[in-house]
């Protein structure tokens, strides 16, 4: 997939995960990239990755959950890289807890980054986006918010609250070039899933032979191929949409 060379791309929670293949897989395809993360040292591993590809890269510390922190990231992306055309909201907290046992300090916590860091984030730099008219949103949701899922209730609430906000801000926004799209991973191969792969008593294998169609979990550039189709210039006609990059494990 091809994107006009010197577009400039944002990932946010770019440093490791699903969030540095994304990035690497934008810049392989013409992006300049900004990588926006808590988490700085592994951040720079990966935009040296990027530099070594030819594109310009621009990495800072940001909170996503803390709009001073994103308008500043913002300013000195618009400064250094030029105006924002794609911005790739990844960035997120995956806590579990039983229900009964979530406090109020651990909901605001997963809202204020899954879902109130999207809402800063796309406001930050959706400007850029209406003047040029043309841009590309992408949000990482979750297939926790299409299947359910136990102990994540909060979690999958704040996904459920990005797969809506995605479609009404495609509404808002088709008629001026721009697109919003959300892709929900589900099982992929991250250090996340890595820390609870002794949960599966046949293995990560043996679950996904049961469960999951293609008879294997995802890895990170599953998710960053889908992204990078959806960044690209071949998708303009696809708005709104939730692209399930999952294996067949939930169809919709
Ligand atoms: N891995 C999966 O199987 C899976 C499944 C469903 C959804 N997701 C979603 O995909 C996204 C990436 O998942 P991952 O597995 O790569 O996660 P990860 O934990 O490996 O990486 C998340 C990144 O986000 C950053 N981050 C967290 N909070 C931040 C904040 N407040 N401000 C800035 N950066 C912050 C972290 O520092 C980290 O670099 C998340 O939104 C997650 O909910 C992942």
């Amino acid at each position: 997939m091809t994107i006009t060379t010197g577009r400039v791309a944002i990932v946010t929670g770019g440093a490791i995960g699903l969030g540095a293949a994304i990035a690497r897989f934008l810049a392989r395809d013409g992006a300049d990239i900004a990588i926006w993360d808590r988490n700085i040292e592994p951040a720079e591993a990966v935009a040296s990755e990027i530099r070594a590809m030819g594109r310009r890269v621009l990495v800072s510390q940001v909170d996503v959950s803390q709009r001073a922190s994103v308008e500043a990231a913002a300013q000195a992306v618009r400064a250094q890289l030029g105006p924002v055309s794609i911005l790739v909201n990844n960035a997120g907290v995956s806590p579990e807890k039983d229900f009964v046992e979530i406090t109020e300090e651990d909901w605001d916590r997963v809202m204020d980054i899954n879902l109130k860091g999207t809402f800063f984030c796309t406001q930050a730099v959706i400007p850029d986006m209406i003047d040029a008219r043309w841009g590309r949103v992408i949000n990482i949701s979750s297939s926790s918010a299409q299947t359910g899922a136990r102990r994540m209730v909060h979690y999958a609430a704040t996904k459920g609250g990005v797969i809506a906000f995605t479609k009404a801000l495609a509404q808002e926004l088709g008629a001026l070039g721009i697109t919003v799209n959300n892709v929900p991973p589900s099982f992929v191969y991250t250090d996340g899933l890595k820390s609870v792969e002794n949960r599966f008593p046949d293995g990560l294998a043996g679950y996904a032979k049961q469960n999951i169609p293609v008879n294997r979990v995802g890895q990170p550039e599953d998710i960053a191929n889908a992204v990078a189709f959806l960044a690209s210039e071949a998708s303009g006609y696809i708005t709104g949409h939730t692209l399930s990059v999952n294996g067949g494990r939930y169809m919709s």
